[in-house]
């Protein structure tokens, strides 16, 4: 991929019917998804549980990039091949997470801030030569009682904005995150509203970051009803507010937004976003870069051994096609019963 510019990197990213596959999970976070089933979080088992996915024939035809982690870049396959070399060589674009995780923000109970500058410039430098060609960074904002503070969210902000900024200087694609969790009994219109005022907030930090809105790509979640919150909003609600809220805080500069999942079952987001991409007439590519919505499947197929790698694969590649379809506003839920 040497020669491509920036600018071509976010564009193949965003290829029409594709999105991206997050493999990035921290060791905290591949521990407790390999708990729940029962496989030990060995370097060994996350290396045969990534190789196998990046295998999946025919998984370039829906997905564009993985985001992997700083584990994984430096990993080889059985037959000794860096991880990224052998994505590269797949067609797909290997990029890499690059936030050190969250830590409570001092006098901000429930309030996290993402942690990660320090000797970034350095690192970026280090995963360009071994291959990533994007990255990401991701922050997190809850909504409570009197949460998300402005503090929280402009701290995050700031710290996102600097992130982007080096990312560009390395000229490498940076993928900015911020989520605004769904845990919780807010409604959707409170969705709304703290997804708004936090993208208002990012935008305002990259501006003063002098950072290219060009050749960055947004990631964000949908707007949603908080996970306890009955009732929850129909698939048509959420994409009127979700379309809505974008409109109003990122600017037609962006060249792609990428949803995450963020704890939706694998179908609910699908289905929502082929209802948001179904929308016409906005001014960004929309598409998805999903970890669990994408995985959940393939993981419990696998369980850890190489002898379910080929339905797991199926798994996933199935699920890869749903959304592939869902980015252009083509899915039906009748393609579901192919696999289940
Ligand atoms: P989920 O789709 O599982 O939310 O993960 C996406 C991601 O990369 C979060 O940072």
């Amino acid at each position: 991929m040497a020669g491509h510019t920036i600018e071509s990197i976010a564009a193949t990213l965003l290829a029409p019917g594709k999105g991206l596959l997050a493999a990035d999970e921290s060791f905290p976070t591949i521990e407790k998804r390999f708990k729940a089933l029962d496989i030990p979080s060995t370097e060994e088992n996350r290396l045969a549980y990534r190789e196998m996915l990046f295998t999946t024939p025919g998984l370039k035809e829906f997905i564009s990039g993985v985001i992997l982690f700083d584990e994984t870049i430096r990993q080889r396959t059985k037959d000794g091949i860096p991880l990224p070399e052998m994505l590269t060589k797949e067609g797909i674009i290997p990029g890499i997470k690059v936030d050190k995780g969250t830590i409570s923000l001092p006098n901000f109970a429930g309030e996290m801030i993402t942690q990660g500058l320090d000797g970034l410039r350095e690192r970026f430098a280090e995963y360009r030569e071994l291959g990533a060609r994007f990255t990401k960074w991701r922050a997190v904002i809850a909504i409570g009682e009197g949460l998300p503070t402005a503090t929280c969210i402009e701290a995050n902000a700031r710290a996102l904005a600097l992130f982007a900024a080096l990312s560009q200087e390395a000229d490498l694609v940076p993928i900015v995150e911020p989520e605004v969790l769904m845990d919780g009994a807010h409604t959707l219109a409170r969705c709304e509203e703290v997804t708004r005022v936090t993208l208002k907030c990012v935008f305002d930090a990259l501006f003063d970051q002098r950072v290219v809105l060009e050749q960055m790509l947004l990631k964000t979640g949908m707007v949603l009803s908080g996970k306890d919150c009955p009732p929850q909003a129909e698939i048509s609600e959420v994409a009127e507010a979700t379309i809505r809220c974008l409109g109003r805080a990122v600017p037609a500069a962006v060249p792609g937004i990428v949803f995450l999942s963020g704890g939706q079952s694998d179908l609910a987001a699908t289905e929502r976003l082929n209802a948001i991409c179904a929308v016409d007439d906005v001014p960004w590519t929309l598409s998805f870069s999903y970890g669990r919505a994408l995985q959940d499947a393939a993981l419990k197929t696998w369980r850890g051994s190489a002898a379910n790698a080929a339905p797991a694969q199926a798994g996933l590649y199935h699920r890869a096609k749903c959304n592939g379809l869902a980015v252009r506003g083509k899915y039906s839920s009748d393609l579901e019963s192919v696999v289940r």
